[in-house]
């Protein structure tokens, strides 16, 4: 009798333990984000107003930046506290120099950048335009380098996250939009350098590609995303930003590399 109930004591207190290591088992895996400072550039609209919506939600302290204040005040509202307004030209290198001290004397670190800031140009390349090529490269390319390279030192020290918006183009050549998808490829050679270069520090470096997107990006008519195609026909702002939420709760060890987030049909038709 006496060992029945031990055995059954033991089977207990087995099952306590299991139950608490698989508990401590998903703490290590699914880190907690609160009070986390999360700098996203493009916060303004579509993907980035989204990913700073569910960081918020997630409890970070976040920093919109992007160049229209209205936008990014409706949004700061939207948060309500902790939440930090500075406008800002990606393109400029002191304006972002400036947003990152800023940033800092605010919130004491960074442990978060999203750089998602972009734009997209279309046309023939021996028609394109220089002044369409630089908007692109300089938004997306050289924006993205002066965002990293400034909140590399506190990201470093934070043994934070830098999460790259790519882009299916990232992975594919683009016969109808070379200048955008050279520089998606670009990011994702940036992206998977510096996670080579800081990983061995603890940085997690995250290269997100979604394929198309109902946002406000335009297709080649200037239509946007959002208008040109329905609701379930392509992907919604917020799965990116569930994707982006899904790779900076990892902890542990391990960083989600690169995540591909495309419509189901995607690769069927390869447009
Ligand atoms: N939508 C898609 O289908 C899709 C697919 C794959 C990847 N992406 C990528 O996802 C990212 C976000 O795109 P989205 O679709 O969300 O576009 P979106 O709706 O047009 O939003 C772009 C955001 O970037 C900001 N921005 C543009 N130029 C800027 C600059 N010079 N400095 C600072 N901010 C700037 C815009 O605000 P301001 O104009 O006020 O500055 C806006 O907040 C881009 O990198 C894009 O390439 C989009």
């Amino acid at each position: 009798m006496c060992n029945k109930v031990l055995r059954i004591e033991q089977t207990s207190l087995e099952k306590l333990f299991n139950a608490l290591s698989h508990g401590l088992r998903l703490m290590k895996y699914g880190s907690s984000l609160k009070e986390k400072v999360a700098v996203v550039t493009g916060a303004g609209a579509g993907i980035g107003k989204e990913i700073s919506l569910k960081l918020a939600e997630e409890g970070c302290r976040v920093v919109l930046c992007s160049r229209n204040k209205e936008k990014l005040k409706d949004i700061a509202e939207l948060i309500g506290d902790d939440v930090l307004v500075v406008p800002t030209d990606i393109r400029v290198e002191k304006q972002v120099r400036s947003m990152i001290c800023k940033t800092v004397e605010q919130f004491g670190g960074i442990d978060i950048l999203v750089n998602n800031a972009g734009i997209i140009r279309y046309g023939e390349i021996e028609e394109f335009s220089t002044d369409d090529y630089k908007a692109v490269m300089q938004t997306n390319v050289d924006g993205t380098f002066f965002a990293t390279r400034e909140a590399l030192p506190y990201i470093r020290k934070s043994k934070g996250n830098i999460v790259f918006i790519g882009s299916f183009d990232s992975n594919h050549p683009r016969s109808f939009n070379p200048v955008y998808a050279a520089s998606k490829w670009w990011i994702k050679g940036f992206a998977h350098s510096i996670e080579a270069i800081f990983g061995k520090e603890g940085v997690g470096v995250t290269l997100v590609n979604p394929s198309e997107v109902r946002t406000e990006i335009p297709d080649e008519e200037g239509v946007a995303y959002s208008e040109k195609y329905r609701e379930g026909e392509v992907l919604e702002p917020q799965e990116v930003a569930e994707a982006v939420i899904f790779a900076l709760k990892r902890s542990g060890s391990s960083t989600i590399s690169q995540l591909d987030i495309y419509r189901r049909d995607k690769l069927g038709d390869f447009f």
